[in-house]
C-alpha cells in the first residue's frame, strides 16, 4: 500500500489549466494551445453568484469548449445544490465533476449520483473546512479539490496552511488505501507547485500562472516537469 502510494506520488503531476483565466473572445485558440500543450486536463470553473460571489459561464460555454477539447473536462462546480444538474453536466461534456463539500447536504448521494451518470466524483473543500470531514467519504471518491484560495476568482494569493491540509489528506488517503488523487486549485506558481509536490498533491490546477504568462506552452510544460522530491514532507 504504502509502496503504490510512494510511486504515484514520484510520477509527474496531472496538469489542469483553469479556462477561468482563457481570453473567451478567443475561446477556441485557447482551447487548441491547451490541446497541443503538455497539460492533462481542462479545468472548468461553474460559478452561480450565489455560492460565490461570482458568476462565470454554463452549459453552452461548457459544450463549446468539449466540442474543441481534446483532453478530459475537469468541471469544478461553485453552485449551491449540485445534485440538481449532474445529468446536465454529463451531457454538456463534463468528464470529472467536483461538488462543493459546504454546498451538499448529502454528498454521499450526489457522489454516487455522479458516478452513475458515467463521471469521475470529486469533492471540493474550502481554506476554512477541515480535511478530517473528509474521512467517511474518502474512499467513495476518485478526487479531492482541495481549495488554496477562497473560490470565486482567479489570481488571488495562495493560502500558506494548504500544506499542511494537503499533508494531512495524504495521510488519510494513504491510511485507508483510498486510490483519490489530491489537487490544488487556486494560487499555483513556479514557487507553490514543487512545495505542493512535495506534500502529496498529484493534480496541480493553474490559471493566472498560465494564460497571464508570456509563453503559457512553456509555463505548462515547466510545470509539468515537476516532480516531488521528498514524500509526505
Ligand atoms: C477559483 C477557481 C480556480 C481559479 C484558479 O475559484 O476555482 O480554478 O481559476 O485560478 P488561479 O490559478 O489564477 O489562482
Ligand atoms: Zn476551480
Amino acid at each position: 500500500m504504502h509502496l503504490k502510494t510512494y510511486f504515484r506520488s514520484m510520477q509527474n503531476p496531472i496538469i489542469a489549466p483553469s479556462i477561468l483565466s482563457a481570453d473567451f473572445a478567443n475561446l477556441q485558440r485557447d482551447v487548441e494551445m491547451i490541446n497541443s500543450s503538455n497539460a492533462d486536463w481542462f479545468h472548468v470553473d461553474i460559478m452561480d453568484g450565489v455560492f460565490v460571489p461570482n458568476i462565470s459561464f454554463g452549459f453552452p460555454v461548457i459544450k463549446a469548449i468539449k466540442k474543441h477539447a481534446s483532453k478530459p473536462l475537469d468541471v469544478h462546480l461553485m453552485i449551491v445544490q449540485p445534485e440538481r444538474f449532474i445529468k446536465e453536466f454529463k451531457e454538456a461534456g463534463a468528464d470529472i465533476l467536483s461538488v462543493h463539500y459546504e454546498a451538499c447536504t448529502h454528498l454521499h448521494r450526489t457522489i454516487y449520483a455522479i458516478k452513475e451518470n458515467g463521471m469521475k466524483a470529486g469533492v471540493a473543500i474550502n481554506p476554512h473546512t477541515p480535511v478530517s470531514l473528509l474521512k467517511d467519504i474518502i474512499k467513495d471518491i476518485d478526487l479531492v479539490c482541495m481549495m488554496s484560495v477562497n473560490p470565486g476568482f482567479g489570481g488571488q494569493k495562495f493560502i500558506e496552511n494548504t500544506y499542511s491540509k494537503c499533508a494531512e489528506l495524504k495521510n488519510m488517503i494513504i491510511a485507508q488505501n483510498s486510490s483519490c488523487q489530491i489537487e490544488i486549485d487556486g494560487g499555483v506558481n513556479e514557487t507553490t507547485a514543487p512545495k505542493l509536490l512535495n506534500v502529496g498533491a498529484d493534480v496541480l490546477v493553474a490559471g493566472n500562472y498560465v494564460f497571464a504568462s508570456k509563453n503559457p506552452l512553456e509555463t505548462i510544460a515547466s510545470l509539468k516537469i515537476l516532480s516531488a522530491h521528498t514524500v509526505n514532507a
